[in-house]
């Protein structure tokens, strides 16, 4: 029996983009530096940073570079991680790095949903991977889930709280009636806000991350401008209030639902009570739920946000870089275009908040939502009503017939 050690064969690394995650990393590659070699067989070594900035003084300086040529243009680089965020340069760098023969692992759903399928396409042509596990769900390994473990189901559902700033601050303002101002400073003191707070508040980074769950559920590109998509700036603490009275949170979803080869999508906040998997994840934290044909329903949790859960998975990637360092994994998106169906094919219930609180506009409201549970703040003069599950085209219908609505939130 040969007893000698097997050395490790080494892989040099480059990281595009020294921030949070790019930082983050490089902490993470050298704190589990020993479980990673001993799982891939291989020692995972950053040999360039780019960056704009310098970095004097710190263990990184010898590495830095400004220019992506010094990446491109060395052939010991086998695995690059983009970090930098943002559609431009991101894109250019990305698809230099895949064009000179790279493996590319990035964080950055931005460019993973406005240019992933042109990305996988050259990937696939130069025999390396294109890998996103970081870009939606933090640390949470979904994507790899969906591509291996899920990879024979027919998926039917994907509901996600897939924003740990929003859910960050929806739980601040049901559990401590904090503001939506206080909450939304914590988060990003905590560095979980996109550079631009209204890419979290206003739905477009769950928006990002659905079409990226939805493309990997259908296999097909989904265009993500085609999600209509809600914030939660609308969300107030009189919602909440009412929320409360009904034994229910509310939440900001990304979904998508897929009957054959109709499919809705939606970002939105939605008033759910504790029987729904999703009730219970809060803070930070993002959940995941996944409805395949044989399966049934399986659930994701994890942390969402943040440095390290978020460099953990681009680091997962690398891995799967340096162990499949040879072929392209098929993770089965395509360049066939998705339609989405419009929104009013979907059904939901609905809470509506009327203006008012007088007996016949309570009867108006009876009349129309017959199975409609009404519900009283006291000291408000206003009522709320929480309807029975329709299709939103009939929702709309009903709608009009009711003066005063100064609030609405979908339901289930
Ligand atoms: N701003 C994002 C969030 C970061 O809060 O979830 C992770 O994508």
């Amino acid at each position: 029996m040969n007893t000698e050690a097997k050395e490790n064969e080494k892989i040099a690394a480059a990281v595009m983009g020294y921030g949070t995650i790019g930082s983050g990393v490089v902490e993470v590659l050298e704190e589990n530096r020993d479980i990673i070699a001993k799982k891939t067989g291989k020692e995972i070594e950053v040999k360039y940073i780019l960056d704009l900035r310098e970095f004097p003084g710190t263990p990184v300086e010898n590495k830095i570079v400004h220019d992506i040529a010094a990446i491109t243009g060395d052939p010991e680089v086998k695995i690059v991680v983009e970090a930098m965020g943002g559609v431009h340069p991101a894109y250019e760098f990305t698809r230099a790095c895949l064009m000179a023969g790279k493996h590319v692992a990035t964080s950055n759903k931005a460019l993973v949903a406005a240019c992933g399928t042109e990305l996988l396409q050259i990937a696939r042509k130069k025999q390396v991977n294109f890998l996103f596990e970081a870009s939606t769900g933090g640390g949470i390994p979904v994507i790899r889930t969906m591509y291996r473990s899920l990879a024979g189901e027919k998926i039917e559902e994907i509901t996600g709280i897939l924003n740990g700033t929003t859910n960050y601050i929806l739980t601040k303002m049901d559990r401590c009636g904090q503001t939506f101002e206080s909450a939304l400073k914590e988060a990003q003191d905590l560095g979980y806000a996109e550079r631009n707070p209204e890419a979290d508040v206003e739905g477009h980074d769950t928006c990002r991350k659905i079409a990226i769950l939805t493309a990997m559920a259908t296999g097909k590109e989904v265009n993500y401008e085609d999600i209509p998509t809600e914030g939660i700036t609308k969300i107030t603490d009189v919602d909440f209030k009412y929320a409360e009275k009904l034994g229910r949170s509310v939440k900001l979803f990304g979904s998508s639902r897929i009957e054959g080869d109709k499919v809705t999508a939606f970002v939105a906040p939605v008033m759910v009570g504790p029987e729904h998997p999703l009730y219970a994840v809060n803070d930070v934290y993002n959940g995941i739920v996944i409805k395949g044909n044989m399966l049934g329903t399986s659930m994701y949790f994890g942390s969402g946000a943040g440095k390290l859960p978020t460099a953990s998975a681009v680091v997962a990637d690398m891995m799967e870089a340096a162990v499949y360092s040879e072929e392209n994994i098929p993770l089965g998106w395509t360049e066939e275009r998705l339609e989405i169906e419009p929104l009013e094919n979907a059904s939901f219930r609905y809470f509506l908040r009327i203006s008012g609180n007088t007996q016949s506009g309570k009867e108006r409201v009876r009349e129309v939502f017959p199975d409609g549970e009404i519900v009283e703040l006291s000291g408000y003069s206003e009522f709320g009503v929480l309807t029975s599950k329709m299709k939103e085209a009939e929702f709309n219908e009903k709608k009009a017939a009711i003066s005063d609505v100064i609030g609405l939130i979908r339901a289930e």
